[in-house]
């Protein structure tokens, strides 16, 4: 028997419905994908110098004649670049947020984690389908069989400067603001555990003369980390300790610091790890992390909800999480009270007090 089709219906449109909100962040991958492909060029870089013509530009990047004034005047409406004229003679140049974070000469160039995301997460997450119903990451793990996607990342001296760049520009503001606003007054010692490049001691160490802090990582992370640390004479402020935190313990200290360490791994993990810094705490010290803490209603802070996404893609059982799931975490493991503070955008720090 034949069943008639239904006829689509036929919908009752509000004043209110508004699609652009659905276009922009359905199409919202051209935008993204511009602004990598600049920052990428060094595009921001080049301009931080002074400004210049489309053709100039061209030139510098190698661009090919049919759309590289399409690709300027995207950044010019996106609010990434500034010109000035619409003939020939206008002239480009940087707003003041590209020249302060996407200058790649300026220290607060947060360029790293946009590198990363052009030359690795973008492909990766074209896979986003397969990983949601997989729940497999979609990263080079995939194919290489490694153990942690660490092995991966640290398998050239390339790429691994390159991530840790990365993490250290995605986590820059919270780090500053943590070091600000965090009341160390009654702490002498700080140690950052998994702290990559060791650009949270330096923060740490700037704002408090009487901290002396240690950054704990991997022994193939750690000439990078004392790189960083010397090229801000703080060789005497910030030693680097190498192990690793599954195996080896923590080194004892009155403040432990994870930034978006817990979120790599599983419950179990992240439990085991909080109990590493517990031990490794004295009474009234502080356990610290500092990550895309997600609202506990888990409706509002969507870039924590994405970074969860990124964990699948990036690892085997990562996951993000809530203040309340880390306030159970934390009382499980022994941690006394608990504390939240909201850093930079997105970011925030919680805190257990042992
Ligand atoms: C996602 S990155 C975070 C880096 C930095 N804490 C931040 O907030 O940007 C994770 C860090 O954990 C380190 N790590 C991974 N496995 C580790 C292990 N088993 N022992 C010590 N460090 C480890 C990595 O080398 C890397 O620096």
């Amino acid at each position: 028997m034949q069943t008639a089709t239904k006829a689509p219906e036929t919908p009752v449109q509000t004043a209110q419905l508004d699609p652009t909100h659905i276009l922009q962040i359905g199409m919202g991958y051209w935008a993204s994908k511009t602004l990598l492909s600049a920052v990428n060029f060094q595009l921001f870089t080049f301009l931080a110098q002074k400004p210049r013509s489309a053709e100039e530009i061209r030139q510098k990047l190698g661009l090919h004649e049919r759309s590289y004034h399409d690709f300027l005047d995207v950044l010019v409406a996106l609010g990434f670049l500034k010109r000035t004229g619409t003939d020939g003679s206008a002239m480009y140049q940087n707003t003041p947020e590209s020249d302060f974070f996407l200058d790649r000469n300026k220290l607060s160039y947060l360029g790293g984690i946009l590198e990363m995301s052009n030359n690795r997460l973008y492909r990766f997450w074209s896979d986003l389908d397969e990983g949601l119903k997989t729940g497999l990451p979609q990263n080079e793990l995939k194919q290489s069989g490694s153990k942690t996607q660490f092995d991966d990342f640290y398998s050239n001296p390339e790429s691994l400067k390159e991530f840790l760049r990365a993490m250290s520009g995605i986590q820059m503001g919270a780090f500053i603001a943590f070091a600000k606003q965090f009341d160390f007054s009654h702490y002498s010692t700080f140690l950052d555990a998994g702290g990559g490049n060791g650009a949270f001691c330096v923060q740490v160490a700037l704002n408090h003369p009487g901290i002396q802090c240690v950054n704990y990582d991997l022994p193939i992370v750690e000439p990078v980390a004392k790189d960083t640390i010397a090229h801000f004479n703080l060789s005497s402020r910030i030693t680097t300790a190498a192990g690793n935190f599954f195996k080896d313990g923590l080194p004892k200290s009155d403040v432990i610091a994870m930034g978006n360490i817990l979120h790599d791994w599983s419950e179990n993990e992240k439990l085991f790890l909080m109990k590493q810094a517990y031990d490794a705490l004295p009474k009234g010290g502080a356990f610290v992390v500092i990550e895309s803490i997600i609202d506990n209603d888990r409706s509002q802070n969507a870039f924590g909800l994405l970074m969860s996404l990124n964990m699948l893609i990036e690892t085997k059982e990562g996951f993000d999480y809530t203040f309340n799931d880390f306030d159970r975490w934390a009382h499980k493991t022994g941690f006394t009270k608990t504390d939240w503070l909201p850093l930079a955008g997105p970011t925030s720090a919680a805190i257990a007090y042992k």
